[in-house]
């Protein structure tokens, strides 16, 4: 296993969305530690107690964009940002995401809207404004530039009144593969693989879990997280950190001929 902090992203320049809490800023953290240089975006203003303390911990080498990754004028300042303060770019996280759930026949259009704008939207927009900077910054390793694509398992399977945020997570994971073909036929040095993580101790996931409690499916956040881990073959919720740590293999050179991939990170949880 790669010894962490081994500093074997020295010379290399990340963007990763969403960073300020969860799956994003472990994978801020890890790259960091591994020697990048990191943007990081957020909803969060720039000006926010938040971004002032998150920033003041991960020191020098990560700076932070406010950027909503719904909006392309948004990714269009993130990136000329990017170009302005580092002129590169290597590895992009699509990390940015939120959940949505309920019957399908109670879910309003403008809800289906919003998920499906945060969660492909976003990762369409930031791939389109970032691609041809990472195309001339991937000219410099055998491996190219990278861009992992956060899906999740709800990407891969079906699951009781979950249907939008599978259908949206389900695109991110074919939108990587045609983005891979298509970089691949055309000589363009950036791979682009998608991350498909299992239950994960977040903010997210912990608001998800009182929303089920609030919609009567359990008494408390408590019996869920008993039920899932019951349900998960290694017997427990992921730490964000084991997210990283597959963020960082797509991120390095020891994924130099992966592309078009999916990496699941589910504790078994999709292998029963
Ligand atoms: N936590 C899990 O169990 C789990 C499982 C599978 C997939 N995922 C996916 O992983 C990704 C990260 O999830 P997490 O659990 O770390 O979530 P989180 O809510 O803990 O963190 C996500 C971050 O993204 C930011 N964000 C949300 N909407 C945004 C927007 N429009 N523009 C910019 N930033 C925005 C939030 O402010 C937050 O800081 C998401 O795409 C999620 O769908 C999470």
């Amino acid at each position: 296993m790669t010894e962490l902090g081994s500093k074997r992203l020295q010379g290399r320049v990340a963007f990763v969305s969403g960073g300020l809490r969860g799956i994003g800023l472990a994978c801020v953290e890890r790259f960091l530690a591994e020697g990048a240089e990191v943007v990081l975006s957020d909803l969060d203003a720039a000006d926010s107690a938040v971004v002032g303390e998150t920033m003041a911990r991960l020191g020098q080498a990560a700076s932070y964009v406010s950027a909503n990754v719904a909006k392309e004028e948004d990714w269009e300042r993130a990136a000329a940002l990017v170009k302005e303060r580092h002129g590169k770019c290597h590895i992009l996280v699509n990390n940015a995401g939120t959940d949505l759930t309920g019957a399908v026949e109670t879910l309003s259009l403008e809800s289906w809207r919003r998920i499906m704008s945060i969660n492909v939207d976003g990762v369409f927009l930031g791939t389109k404004h970032f691609v041809p900077m990472m195309a001339e910054s991937g000219k410099d390793f055998r491996g190219g530039s990278s861009i992992i694509n956060v899906s999740s398992i709800m990407g891969l399977v079906g699951m009781n009144e979950v249907s939008a945020y599978n259908a949206s997570k389900g695109a991110v994971r074919l939108f990587t593969k045609g983005i891979a073909i298509e970089f691949a036929q055309k000589q363009t040095p950036i791979r682009a693989n998608s991350l498909h993580p299992g239950f994960v101790e977040t903010p997210l996931l912990k608001a998800g879990f009182q929303r089920w409690v609030d919609a009567g499916f359990a008494e408390k956040s408590e019996d869920l997280v008993a039920s899932v881990v019951g349900a998960t073959p290694i017997g427990r919720l992921a730490q964000p950190s084991e997210l990283a740590a597959a963020a960082f293999f797509l991120a390095s050179e020891d994924s130099s001929y992966m592309t078009g991939a999916e990496l699941v990170i589910d504790g078994g949880w999709t292998a029963q």
